[in-house]
């Protein structure tokens, strides 16, 4: 009897923007190597950076087709927004100034803010209707807020900011001072802004399937110092790369988009900057980094989570700092 082979699977299309830049370069990759959705899903990559990048663009694109990637299925290098957008699943905004020693991403604002209400349009314009977008240019909270803003017709719950590469550095600090391997450690939210602000709650984090403060011992050091590292690591890999992190970066937007779309294991969750409709008090409409749980397809903030004075002073440290930075956007934001 004659063997039917199973129709191939139609290609998704995804969107990175400053494919030529540190972040971009580490990215596309493992885009293409089907790590961010899978070995059964063809992709198009659809690469945009500004005009005078389009060259060194156009070398990535060969180095890519020289890796003969299986899954990729065809590329677009473009400057053009519409066509970088034009039916894309997945958008994500890499494309942005990074921050230089000495600053902190909200000094960023004035230099990036402008770049997220256009491609927000555009993606509204042109991107799949079922399109899901992370955003990752600093400031990515509220530049995420901008560009959801600016595309009203899409729903608020496709919109994520990046705070997972900080729930990864606050794994592998309990990791490291526990002396288990990361994969131990589970139930690692960040709160609130990906900036010095950040609230990283190690409190209801577990080791092991155990509360971290039990196994660890030491509430000085997870009120201290872990929050510090963890809320300061951006700076210090500034401080010893003179380039802000780029492999770790890539590997988070990997970890983001899994859980998004292959869900998180059950009582377990990840940390993603949502559009917030109010949980733990935190005012409706900002992009919260909260702990979310996914079934694949749709996703939740997960409720019931604990905290103490402490940690309530510090999320509104964090939730007056994404206010503030709103504020000051107020004119990019149209909805
Ligand atoms: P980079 O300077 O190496 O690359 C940025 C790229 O964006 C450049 O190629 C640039 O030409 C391009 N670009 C600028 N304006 C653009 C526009 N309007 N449209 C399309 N492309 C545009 O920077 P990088 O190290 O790759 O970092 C990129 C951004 O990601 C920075 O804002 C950085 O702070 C941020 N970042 C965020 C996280 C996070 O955890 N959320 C982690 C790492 C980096
Ligand atoms: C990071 O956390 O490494 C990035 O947001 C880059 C930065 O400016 O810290």
């Amino acid at each position: 009897m004659a063997q039917t082979s199973p129709s191939p699977r139609r290609p998704v299309h995804v969107t990175v923007t400053g494919a030529a830049g540190q972040v971009g370069y580490a990215l596309v990759f493992r885009i293409a190597s089907g790590q961010l959705l899978g070995p059964n899903t063809p992709v198009v990559l659809r690469m945009l950076d500004i005009e005078p990048a389009l060259p060194a663009l156009e070398g990535v694109a060969m180095e890519l087709q020289d890796s003969a990637f299986p899954l990729l299925s065809d590329m677009v290098v473009t400057a053009d927004a519409e066509t970088a957008f034009d039916g894309a699943g997945w958008a994500l905004l890499v494309g942005a100034m990074p921050r230089r020693e000495g600053m902190e991403r909200g000094d960023l604002l004035a230099a990036n803010g402008g770049i997220f209400g256009p491609q927000g349009r555009a993606i509204a314009a042109r991107a799949a209707s079922d399109v899901r977008v992370l955003v990752v240019g600093n400031p990515c909270n509220t530049n995420c807020l901008i560009a959801r803003s600016n595309a009203p017709d899409i729903p608020a719950e496709r919109w994520f900011a990046m705070t997972r590469l900080d729930e990864n550095r606050a794994r592998a600090q309990l990791a490291k001072r526990a002396g288990v391997p990361v994969s131990q450690v589970t139930n690692m939210a960040i709160w609130g802004n990906h900036s010095a602000t950040q609230y990283p709650d190690a409190f209801n984090a577990r080791i092991g399937g155990r509360p971290v403060p039990e196994v660890i011992g030491d509430q000085d050091w997870l009120r201290g110092e872990f929050i510090s590292i963890v809320q300061k690591r951006g700076a210090a890999i500034i401080a010893a790369r003179k380039l802000s992190s780029a492999g770790s970066a890539a590997a988070a937007v990997i970890d983001s988009v899994n859980a998004i779309e292959g869900g998180t294991v059950a009582g377990d969750w990840t940390s993603l900057a949502v559009v917030s409709h109010g949980e733990y008090g935190v005012p409706e409409g900002l992009q919260f980094g909260f702990p979310v749980a996914s079934d694949g397809a749709t996703w939740t903030v997960v409720p019931g989570i604990e905290h103490d004075a402490r940690a309530r002073a510090l999320l509104k440290v964090t939730t007056d700092e994404l206010l503030q930075e709103q504020s000051l956007v107020r004119e990019l934001i149209t909805a």
